[in-house]
Parts: structure tokens; sequence; C-alpha cells
């Protein structure tokens, strides 16, 4: 089990409503022709593939984390032309042009040392003339949720620092980068900001607590005293983003679309 399928109650309930507004922008984005053949890497619930697939496009979805995806399957049941499968991003098993678009939403970061690889795997699969798209969170904040759990952190004074948001391609010219070098021409990235909805402050720490677990610098091994002062300064810091009747906090992405040469 990945730490991914782990989180899977948290990430359906406080990350993959975000996720689908994202995947609306980078579906509109790539500009897709009806019925195109499209490849979700790092597929996760399916925040891209489901939508992909109820606007009547072949959707592989390929993830390793194996109950995500088993939960992505059933969904996408009434779609007999999607599909999913267990597979390595970094290590794409397809033929050479087999997709008109390859997608990556918040995924490419979680690839480490093998993004350039997995970028360099996405254009490969998709055709001359096809497209590849990939999205991460934007600077100031990074992940929204990670920010307020790094000044939550820092509140206390104790803890080792908790970074922001530790992989990198904040900037919207790095995610640019990071295809042309894949081989793709006229990468170009937009930013655009999302109200990101958060739990009700007393029980943030515990809905989030699983998604946590995933962050580098998170620390597995807090005392139960250290615990209920980082869920009482995490809700503080929920409390002060409060901008409305419903919790949220303003959150930046950058989706980039490159082009695969004809
Ligand atoms: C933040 S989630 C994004 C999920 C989905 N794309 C979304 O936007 O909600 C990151 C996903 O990357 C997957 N992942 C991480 N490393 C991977 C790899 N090497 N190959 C395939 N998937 C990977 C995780 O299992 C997880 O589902």
């Amino acid at each position: 089990m990945t730490a991914f399928d782990v989180m899977l109650d948290a990430y359906r309930t406080w990350v993959d409503p975000m996720s689908r507004k994202v995947t609306a922008v980078a579906l509109r984005r790539a500009g897709l022709a009806p019925h195109s053949r499209v490849l979700d890497v790092a597929a996760g619930l399916g925040a891209l593939a489901l939508p992909a697939a109820e606007a009547g496009h072949r959707v592989h979805a390929i993830d390793l984390a194996e109950q995500m995806l088993a939960a992505l399957g059933t969904a996408l049941a009434p779609y007999p032309e999607s599909t999913v499968e267990v597979m390595d991003a970094t290590a794409l098993t397809f033929p050479d042009d087999t997709f008109d678009a390859a997608f990556s939403m918040f995924g490419i970061f979680f690839f480490g040392d093998g993004v350039a690889g997995a970028l360099a795997e996405m254009r490969r699969v998709t055709r001359p003339g096809g497209v590849v798209v990939a999205a991460h969170w934007a600077d100031p904040m990074g992940g929204p949720m990670f920010t307020l759990l790094s000044r939550a952190a820092a509140r206390l004074g104790d803890l080792p620092p908790i970074g922001t948001w530790g992989f990198g391609f904040l900037e919207g010219a790095d995610l640019e980068r990071a295809l042309r070098g894949a081989g793709c021409t006229e990468a170009s990235s937009e930013p655009f900001e999302i109200d990101y909805v958060l739990p009700e402050p007393e029980r943030a720490l515990d809905e989030m607590h699983t998604l946590f677990l995933n962050h580098p610098d998170y620390p597995h091994d807090l005392s139960p005293a250290q615990h209920e002062r980082l869920r009482v300064a995490l809700a503080e810091e929920v409390r002060r983003n409060d901008s409305s009747a419903e919790l949220r906090v303003r959150a930046r992405v950058n989706i980039v679309v490159g082009h695969v040469p004809r």
C-alpha cells in the first residue's frame, strides 16, 4: 500500500475536488479533438481522467497507488473505452505515439529524480502534433494545506521546520523548461487562482493527518502533547484564512501545455 492509498479518504474529501477545478482548466487549454486518446499519468482518483471520459475521450489512467486506481476503475465503469493500469510514470510501457495528449496533474513532483525521464516518456507516447500537459502549485503559497501546516509548526518553536512545499517547480518557467527539456516545443504556462476549501479548524489536523504523513518534513513521532499543540496551532492558521462563510484559502496553480513537434 502506498502513502497515497493510506490517504485515500482524506484525498477524496480535501484534495480531489480542488484538483477537479484545475483539471477543468487543463482540459480546456489542451484543446482536444472529440474522442481523443488521453493518458492520465499519476491519475490518483481521476480528477482529470473522469471528466475527460465524461467528455467522450478514451482515457488510460496510470498510477502506482493500487487502491486509488481501483476506486478510479470503478468510477470509470460507465466508460468502457477508458481503463486504468498500475504503472510507473518513469517507465511507460506504451508504444510511441499511442496518445493524442498526456497529462499529469499534481504528479510530476513526486517522481523525484525521475521527473525528466517521466516527461520524456509522456512526450514519447504522444503523437506528433499532440500535447503534454502538467499542473503544479505555484508561488508564493505552494500546496496550501502544507503552507498552513508549516506556519503552525513554526509557531510552536520546538518542532523541526516543516517546509511549505519541498518539491520545486513552483515557477511556471521551471515547468516550461522541464517540458522543453523533454522535447516539447512552444511550452507555455499560465497561473491561475482557486479557492481551496479547508476543514473545520478544530478538526483540521485529524482530517489532514494522512495527507501530511506524505510530507518529507512531517514528524511521524509526535508526542500526544505535541500533537495537541500542533492541532491547536493549525486550527488557528485555518481560522485566519476564513474569508467567507465557508473555510477557504486562495491558492495559485500553474498549468503548462507543451506541443509535440510534428
Ligand atoms: C497529488 S496526487 C495527484 C492525483 C491526481 N492527478 C489529481 O490531480 O488529483 C499524486 C499521484 O502521483 C502518484 N504517483 C507518485 N509517483 C508515481 C509514479 N512514479 N508513477 C505513477 N504514479 C505516481 C501517486 O500515487 C498519486 O496518486
